[in-house]
């Protein structure tokens, strides 16, 4: 599932970034080398690394409706 559209950033790298020790929405973008647009990926990024759920257990629907 893309998390961010504008930078084509999946979970999958929402989780990498955050295993190698991103605590932060900046600290994912720096990771995946790429800059913030539209800042609409903020607040699932966010709850995703606050969440703890950047691992391999499924999404919480809830945050895959928020992102819609
Ligand atoms: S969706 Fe992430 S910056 Fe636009």
């Amino acid at each position: 599932m893309y998390v961010c559209v504008c930078n084509a950033i999946n979970c999958k790298t929402v989780r990498k970034a955050a295993e190698g020790g991103a605590k932060s929405i900046s600290g994912v973008f720096k990771h995946a080398g790429k800059q913030p647009q539209c800042g609409r990926c903020f607040p699932t990024m966010r709850e995703m690394i606050g969440a703890g759920c950047c691992n391999d257990e499924p999404v919480p629907a809830g945050l895959i409706a928020a992102a819609e």
